[in-house]
């Protein structure tokens, strides 16, 4: 079977599913459209003919069986892929932002044209997990799953485990390697992540998901004493990107988290990245790999234009799609509960550790542990983990602690995963 595919953009991940194509000549490209000729023209992939500057000419080739879309952005992107699926093409697309903003509104248009949209490269890049999901995994209610689903930020964890480095070293260095853009805002302030997790979570609950509910921290106030910390006590620190189905509602975040050493996620390295999924049948898997690049993320693509060539036109429009009839009901962050390190600065004096302990009874916070160091003069710092308590409980006692005339500063305060 010969299949004639269109694709809209062609840098890192268009130009690796070029190169993947090489070998699979019943694949046939008909038109790239870009938005610059000559930077195309010399990747020297393909006949510079098939090059163009229109996309109109792609979602409108009545040649063209499938549109592969790799331009990213969403308002342009979204119209062209509506007008490629309303001219009966299947679309395959990497576009997490389109995805978890307007996947419905595009499910529907594909749906009323009988046509699919495939989007395993949109999350993790090289893991196959949307396709996991969906098929080989449909036997099981997802009940939980984390994923370490932003390379960057994890880079940058990484670095400033390994080398000691810097918040901005570790960043500066990830924008040098190119895994950061310029703005890093979308990595290091998890609202990749935040897509990623929406489309995750709206794949496991068959819900929709509105983003802008999300809770979403990033990593920018996580300093070098933190992650000292965090290896002091046995843990390393990740941003998560979580996702709990607890039947009614769904509790979605993503934000740091102390992650216990002998977890296979604390141990998730460099730009890697890693999904856990705990399923009622299956129990735990985690799947661990690359998150991006040019050929990793391009072997998504291609294994979804190979599943749409092996179904043909018996595959259903309602395969990728779940019934997402209904909008989920997002647990407000002041009911979740986890255990928190806490970071204080103090004035080393008589009664100091007992003014806490008063306050962690009074707020039902059972302490884990309380270790005293760096006493200098009448300055000491101090580092406590607690039992968990709910958001708005630890928002209490914050409060309260940093009102006590012993405490100088809470120098932090982060979440600890407790499964
Ligand atoms: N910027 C993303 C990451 C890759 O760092 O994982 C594309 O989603």
């Amino acid at each position: 079977m010969v299949v004639k595919i269109g694709i809209l953009g062609c840098g890192t991940v268009g130009s690796g599913l070029l190169e993947l194509l090489k070998n699979y000549p019943e694949i046939q490209v008909q038109k790239v459209a870009v938005r610059d000729l000559p930077k195309a023209h010399n990747l020297g992939l393909l006949d510079t003919a098939l090059f163009t500057k229109n996309p109109e000419e792609v979602v409108t080739n009545p040649d063209i069986e499938v549109v592969v879309e790799l331009m990213g952005g969403i308002e342009l992107t979204k119209k062209l892929l509506i007008t490629a699926l309303n001219n009966k093409k299947h679309v395959i697309t990497a576009n997490k932002d389109l995805v978890a903003t307007a996947g419905e509104e595009l499910f529907a248009v594909a749906k009323a044209n009988g046509k699919t949209i495939f989007y395993e490269a949109a999350v993790a890049g090289g893991i196959p997990i949307i396709t996991n999901l969906k098929q080989s995994l449909k036997g099981n209610v997802i009940k939980r799953l984390f994923g370490i689903i932003n390379g960057t930020t994890n880079f940058i964890l990484d670095q400033m485990k390994r080398k000691g480095a810097s918040f901005s070293d570790a960043l500066a260095q990830a924008q040098e390697l190119g895994y950061a853009e310029s703005d890093p805002t979308n990595d290091v302030d998890g609202h990749d992540a935040a897509y990623k997790i929406a489309i995750l979570a709206s794949i496991i609950s068959g819900k929709k998901i509105d983003m802008t509910k999300i809770y979403r921290e990033g990593i920018r106030n996580i300093s070098q004493a933190d992650i000292k910390s965090a290896e002091k006590r046995g843990y390393a620190i990740k941003l998560l990107a979580i996702a709990l189905n607890e039947g009614d509602e769904l509790d979605i975040r993503v934000h740091p988290v102390f992650v216990p050493k002998e977890k296979t996620l604390a141990n998730v390295n460099a730009e890697n990245n890693a999904v856990m999924i705990d399923g009622s049948a299956v129990g735990e898997l985690t799947f661990i790999g690359r998150g991006a690049g040019s050929l990793a993320t391009a072997s998504s693509v291609l294994g979804d234009l190979l599943m749409l060539m092996n179904q043909g036109a018996n595959i259903s429009s309602q395969f990728m799609v779940a019934p997402h009839t209904e909008e989920a009901k997002l647990k407000s962050i002041n009911d979740v509960k986890n255990p928190f390190y806490i970071r204080v600065s103090m004035h080393d004096k008589v009664g100091v550790l007992k003014d806490l302990g008063l306050i962690t009874e009074r707020n039902n916070a059972n302490v884990r542990f309380i270790d005293q160091y760096e006493i200098k003069g009448d300055s000491a710092l101090a580092d406590f983990m607690i039992d968990p308590i709910s958001e708005k409980s630890m928002k209490q006692m914050l409060k309260e602690i940093q009102e006590l005339p012993s405490i100088k500063a809470v120098e932090s305060i982060i979440r600890v995963l407790d499964v």
